[in-house]
């Protein structure tokens, strides 16, 4: 069953409040639900109320606290339909379902797991709870009771304020809350159990104290330190950035460690996986305290983008998730180092939204249609909704921005929206037309856009064409052209940068050049001598871009342009073409070989000690091997573009020895470890030069050397995984692989890591010790986390491994979705995802993915998650 954006309407009744009772029971959990409604004005006055359910049984019903009798309803698993409804006057409904929280392995309505009872909601998960009109724009305020087993669940919590608790007999107790703000069933949060606390408080703009609290596992408190430095920072953020304050008593977090997502922003009481909480040097990386920080910020400023507005139904996803991922962006810009920044988000953008983008799941920003909601919280949502709102910004101007989102604050606090609201904000605060722009939610494709330079001495004058085009995606053959806003600058010969007096055939604003036919000419006007162009600065807008440029122009760029995404960007504009002919190259046999001005621009960088540490760790990083091929774009060999790479990485090693050395030796952290964004870039440095030693050495010792003397979790990692990859067989590797076992046996995300690690080893061999990890008592079939870490890294992280040329990776894939179908169909699905771009292997590969595919395709009891993908992944 297809929904459709179109088929939109209003619900029938209103619901005014709702009061919730959970009687909490590890396999049977009496709920009652209190719910008063009024017809809405203009309804049908004959319509039935219809809710929804899912896997739900009805054990009481009472109309004004009367029993409906059985003519007068009717009750599914997945609905309730109550008929002859009061026409004018408010009702109340009370409905009473008993509920398996330990039976719940789907990880959606309210389960248990490891003695915690918690809940997760978004996005139809409270149907799975109570019969309910389970969707956004159904919007009150709740009271919840919570009676469970004083003992076992010491701790009782809720969304909004506490009201208070007492005893209720039999070694039972209660705690009731009220939370004020009127929301969406999506947001309601309920967590029981026993669990330790770590609490500090915030005062906020207008001076009110607010109360802050995390929760983690008992014994794991001082890990949550990070974290709530990290809040108290996003607080302080959005109250000076976006001028948003805090507006309950309390704010809590709940960290859980079966978790089928990142984090939720339910109302007051978010609920975390613990890998985005719990950190201390000896377990977590600089990646994972920056995760940390980006999660944290991004569920804490849900409580404006998301909850005090929300979306009016699914297909305004973007609404909140797109506008809240270009806050936590920006926050994080602000906390560390905004190119830096820019370059992640760009690496990952462009590694995971743009394969999206160009395959068989593709889809607009804002859909039309879905099948299932849950596999629309995708990077195209989240990512490239980001990208489109962060457009916003750049057409606005900050200051048109500010004044555009604080309308919208203005405008639609407590109330569930469109991004037509949206996008009107901007229109009335800018008096700009954003009808061209706003195709960005509308039209799927990552727009390519070609553009070339010419100088004309005689009038010296630079005359740029730009030509775009959008790709045919699923269901949209056709596409108009956008409104592209391009970053642009021009360069001298000496790095001065050089402004034109004028410039005709294109709006130019600031810096911003902006692209809105499908072909136009920009003039600019008074350059003094030919320039060299930079062109879509920052990113500044999501496209693939078609620019020849002259290793000698991208070297210059590389070096003097102010921008640093763009220097990043030059260096990456080098390299490509020599990764893309290395693996052609390593394909037929051919020795590998690299341009030396690639090389020479690299290691300058590297050495360069003017540029902060994270940048030139940045910039070592080369693309990695499903960059390559997606830049092949088509019957893609794995194992030649895994060759052809190393080769590159080789001569880079050898070129680069004396350089790697001393950043090695000069780019220690002494002291106590810190997490701080700089420490982080020395490190993050210093292990790429180990990772080109180890290159260059051929011989695991060194990196040996680096595991034992390592003494946080980044270092260890590194020194790992360049055993693991790079030596997989050698007495080194295989000490420190059960080593750091042996060491860190009980802590689950260290051990995640571990099996990560392991199941991205280059090579065929892998998929063998996959099978045999899986034997292992560590392994965790029903943690998300660990299925994730193993069989996730492998499927999407591993091209030569999954990819091997005898389609065992494959078949492999295809049986664990069936078997994780079984009890998780969103985690099967989502891994199921890495399949995407299966259509780009060289033939012989291509036919074993699609047999893999056709196996899961022929199952007979698919989810509708699992079935979803599948078809429109194999779709023609
Ligand atoms: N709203 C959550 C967040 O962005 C994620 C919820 C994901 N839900 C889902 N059904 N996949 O922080
Ligand atoms: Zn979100």
């Amino acid at each position: 069953q297809i929904i459709h954006l179109a088929d939109y309407r209003p619900t029938d009744f209103v619901l005014e409040r709702v009061d919730l009772t959970f009687d909490l029971h590890p396999t049977e959990t009496k709920v009652e639900a209190r719910l008063i409604f009024h017809r809405r004005e203009g309804a049908d006055p004959k319509a039935p109320l219809v809710l929804d359910g899912d896997e739900l049984s009805l054990s009481g019903l009472l109309l004004d606290q009367v029993d409906v009798p059985a003519s007068q309803f009717e009750a599914t698993a997945e609905s309730l339909t109550v008929r002859d409804l009061p026409e004018s006057t408010p009702f109340e409904l009370t409905i009473t379902t008993v509920i398996n929280p330990e039976a719940n392995t789907q990880l959606m309505g309210l389960y248990r797991s490891g003695g915690i009872y918690c809940t997760q909601c978004e996005a139809e998960g409270f149907r799975r709870i109570t019969y309910f009109p389970d969707r956004p724009d159904v919007l009150a305020p709740y009271t919840v009771n919570i009676i469970a087993d004083k003992a076992a669940n010491p701790l009782l919590l809720s969304n909004g304020n506490f009201l208070g608790g007492a005893g209720y007999g039999e070694g039972k107790h209660f705690a009731a809350w009220f939370d004020p703000h009127p929301k969406p069933s999506y947001l309601f949060a309920l967590v029981a159990g026993d669990l330790g606390l770590v609490e500090d408080t915030f005062v906020t703009m207008s001076g009110r104290e607010v109360a802050l609290k995390i929760y983690v596992e008992h014994g794991k408190e001082p890990r949550a330190a990070y974290a709530m430095d990290a809040l108290k920072r996003s607080m302080k953020w959005d109250e000076e950035r976006f001028g948003r304050e805090y507006d309950l008593d309390i704010f809590m977090i709940v960290a859980v460690s079966d978790f089928n997502m990142g984090a939720m922003e339910n109302k007051g009481l978010n609920v975390f996986n613990d890998k985005y909480v719990l950190a201390d040097p000896e377990i977590a990386t600089d990646a994972d305290y920056a995760n940390i920080e980006a999660i944290i910020a991004h569920e804490y400023f849900h409580n404006w983008t998301g909850n005090r507005i929300t979306c009016r139904d699914w297909f305004q996803l973007c609404i909140k998730e797109g506008l809240t991922v270009y806050r936590d962006h920006e926050f994080s810009a602000d906390q560390r180092s905004r190119p830096v920044k820019r370059i992640a988000e760009v690496r990952h953008l462009k590694s995971e939204q743009f394969p999206e983008d160009s395959g068989p799941l593709a889809h607009p920003v804002r859909p039309t249609k879905y099948r299932e909601i849950n596999n629309f919280y995708t990077t195209t949502v989240y990512e490239k909704g980001s990208e489109v709102t962060r457009m916003i910004a750049t057409l606005l101007g900050r200051d048109l921005f500010k004044k555009g989102m604080d309308l919208y604050f203005d405008r639609h606090d407590g109330q569930a929206v469109t991004i037509e609201d949206f996008i009107k904000c901007f229109e009335d605060a800018s008096g700009r037309d954003l009808t061209q722009f706003s195709l960005w939610y509308h039209q799927a494709g990552t727009p390519l856009v070609t553009a070339s330079g010419t100088y004309d001495a005689a009038a010296k004058s630079f005359t740029l064409s730009l030509e775009q085009m959008v790709p045919a995606t699923p269901g949209q053959a056709t596409k108009e052209p956008m409104h592209i806003p391009l970053r642009t600058a021009l360069f001298a010969a000496d790095g001065a940068l050089l402004t034109p007096t004028s410039v005709t055939g294109a709006e130019l604003t600031d810096d911003v050049l902006h692209l809105t036919a499908r072909t136009q000419t920009a003039v600019f006007h008074d350059i003094p001598s030919r320039p060299v162009l930079s062109l879509n600065r920052s990113f500044s807008t999501p496209i693939n871009l078609q620019l020849s440029q002259s290793a000698k122009d991208l070297a210059l760029i590389a070096r003097y342009e102010t921008d640093h995404f763009a220097r990043w960007q030059a260096l990456i504009d080098l390299g490509l073409p020599n990764l893309l002919q290395a693996a052609r190259d390593a394909r037929q046999g051919i020795p590998v070989t690299c341009d030396a001005a690639f090389v020479d621009a690299l290691l300058a960088a590297a050495n360069d000690e003017s540029l902060e540490p994270a940048f030139r760790a940045q910039a070592l990083a080369l693309p990695s091997e499903a960059d390559i091929a997606r830049e092949l774009g088509g019957n893609n060999d794995p194992d030649a573009i895994h060759t052809g790479r190393q080769a590159i990485l080789a001569l880079i090693a050898e070129a680069g020895k004396n350089i790697f050395a001393a950043l090695y030796d000069n780019m220690q952290t002494p002291g106590p470890f810190s997490p701080d964004a700089a420490s982080a870039g020395r490190r993050a440095l210093r292990n790429a030069a180990l990772t080109y030693l180890s290159q260059s050495d051929n011989a695991p010792a060194r990196a040996k050397a680096a595991f034992d003397a390592a003494n946080n979790m980044t270092d260890l990692s590194a020194a790992l995984t360049i055993l693991a990859h790079r030596f997989p067989e050698t007495a080194e590797a295989k000490a420190a692989i059960e080593g750091f076992r042996d060491r860190f046996a009980g802590n689950a995300l260290v051990i995640d890591k571990w099996f990560a690690i392991q199941a991205a080893i280059p090579g065929a061999a892998t998929l063998e010790r996959i099978q045999g990890l899986m034997e292992t008592p560590l392994f965790k079939r029903t943690n998300p986390n660990r299925m994730r870490a193993l069989v996730g890294t492998f499927a999407f992280a591993n091209p030569t491994g999954f990819g091997r040329a005898d389609g065992a990776g494959y078949r492999f894939l295809a049986e664990e979705i069936l078997d994780i179908d079984q009890r998780n169909p969103q985690l099967a699905a989502r891994i199921l995802t890495s399949m995407r771009s299966w259509r780009l292997l060289e033939p012989v590969r291509a036919d074993h993915a699609r047999s893999a595919l056709m196996q899961i395709e022929r199952a007979g009891n698919l989810s509708t998650d699992v079935r979803d993908i599948v078809d429109r992944i194999l779709k023609e």
